[in-house]
């Protein structure tokens, strides 16, 4: 391939578009099957942007490169590690220069289904329209968006995995769309499924305990004649995702607070909406502490202790949290509880070869 010689790497404004002629390069893009669970709806379609191994691969190479960050030192996989269900075990993520965001890391699975908006407070729609976004915020990746497209221009691996995913002829075609599209592809291949819970309730091919089991009945069965209902199946679903991925009021955020951290409001400017945030899946929950969008509960007992206590009054508080005031589980049932979200770990999902980092295979 073509060696460049005259721009430098940290180049910010000058430099222009650089062209290299890639036809030569064989492009011959196949369908990249997401090997999903047998309880699992279908992949959504995604006509704009359909998987392809070559699509993919790209995505997951540019997911764990710090080339997208201006000094080269971070990349998604600095903040959405595989080994704690793609979070970074921080209250909020710390990003270029040892700068301190406002909020906590999400877990990045079964992402192909959030179909609800995006981030805590959904106020991006498609993941290949949040993809861009690390890159460019100050206290994230900090990259400009030019300056990135010429770097990786100028990049013989992606010159050639760029034309191996989009069939593109020139590098002069590598764009932030073409950037944001294999980043999403990537994305949409990481499937959480694997978990004891499912094993046991849906594949029938592993057993619960029965703490994990009762645990399990309080938290997601409605109407159990047994025990009392904690109401967590209302916001978080099993269904499978564990999420129903709506804006709720979950008791976290008190009246004051609001006024400086409105959530899904600063999206919708609708009052009903002030101190809402999307309920995220709680698939993977016993490994991605610290938990809520600001990291303030450091432990699974800290959070049920929250939802019992029924949270701060607030006009948007869900009437669930009322009804979780009022209960009376006893330290038993909530150690059951615990153990039946330890059941909602994927293992196979923290070393999956698939979602590893290319660059130490
Ligand atoms: C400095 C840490 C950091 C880096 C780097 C980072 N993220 Fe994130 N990520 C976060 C935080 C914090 C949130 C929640 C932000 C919010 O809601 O405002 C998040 C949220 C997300 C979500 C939303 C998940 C959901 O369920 O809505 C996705 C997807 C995501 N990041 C993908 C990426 C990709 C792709 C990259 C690289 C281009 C990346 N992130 C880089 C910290 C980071
Ligand atoms: C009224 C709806 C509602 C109910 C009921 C509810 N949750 Fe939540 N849950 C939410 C919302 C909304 C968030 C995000 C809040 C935030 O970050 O501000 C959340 C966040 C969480 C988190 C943190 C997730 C993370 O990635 O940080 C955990 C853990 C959790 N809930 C567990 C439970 C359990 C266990 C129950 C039942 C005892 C329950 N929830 C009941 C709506 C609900």
């Amino acid at each position: 391939m073509v060696a460049i010689s005259c721009q430098r790497d940290d180049d910010d404004n000058g430099g222009g578009v650089i062209s290299i002629d890639l036809s030569s390069i064989d492009y011959d893009p196949q369908a990249y099957e997401v090997d999903l669970p047998a309880h699992f709806p279908p992949l959504p379609a995604n006509d704009e942007n359909p998987l392809t191994v070559d699509g993919v691969d790209l995505g997951r190479h540019l997911f764990y490169d710090p080339i997208l960050s201006r000094d080269s030192t971070i990349s998604c996989a600095s903040c959405h590690r595989q080994e704690l269900a793609f979070t970074d075990g921080l209250k909020k993520s710390i990003g270029i220069d040892g700068r301190v965001g406002e909020r906590s890391a999400m877990s990045i699975v079964n992402m192909a289904w959030a179909d609800n908006g995006l981030f805590w407070d959904g106020r991006v729609t498609t993941l290949e329209e949040l993809s861009l976004h690390p890159i460019e915020d100050p206290v994230e990746m900090d990259e400009k968006l030019p300056n990135l497209v010429r770097k990786l221009q100028r990049n013989e691996l992606y010159q050639e995995k760029f034309r191996k995913a989009f069939g593109i002829n020139n590098t002069s075609e590598i764009t932030p769309e073409l950037i944001a599209k294999g980043l999403a592809q990537f994305q949409r291949t990481i499937v959480s499924g694997n978990s004891k819970i499912d094993r046991d309730l849906y594949l029938q091919i592993d057993f619960l305990t029965g703490e994990e089991l009762d645990g399990f009945t309080m938290m997601f069965v409605e109407e159990d004649r047994v025990f009392e209902d904690a109401e967590c199946v209302h916001c978080h679903n099993p269904g499978p995702f564990f999420t129903g991925n709506q804006y709720l009021h979950n008791g976290l955020i008190s009246e004051s607070e609001a006024a400086q951290n409105p959530g899904r409001y600063l999206v919708t400017n609708v009052n009903r909406d002030i101190g809402r945030f999307r309920a995220p899946t709680l698939r993977n929950i016993a490994i991605t502490a610290p938990y809520m969008h600001d990291g303030r509960l450091e432990t699974l007992e800290d959070v049920l202790d929250h939802y019992f206590s029924g949270g701060h009054p607030h006009p948007n508080r869900d009437p669930l949290l009322s009804m979780q005031a009022v209960t009376n589980f006893t330290q038993e049932h909530r150690e059951a509880m615990i153990q039946a979200l330890h059941a909602l770990t994927d293992t196979t999902l923290l070393s999956d070869p698939r979602y590893s980092n290319p660059f130490e295979n």
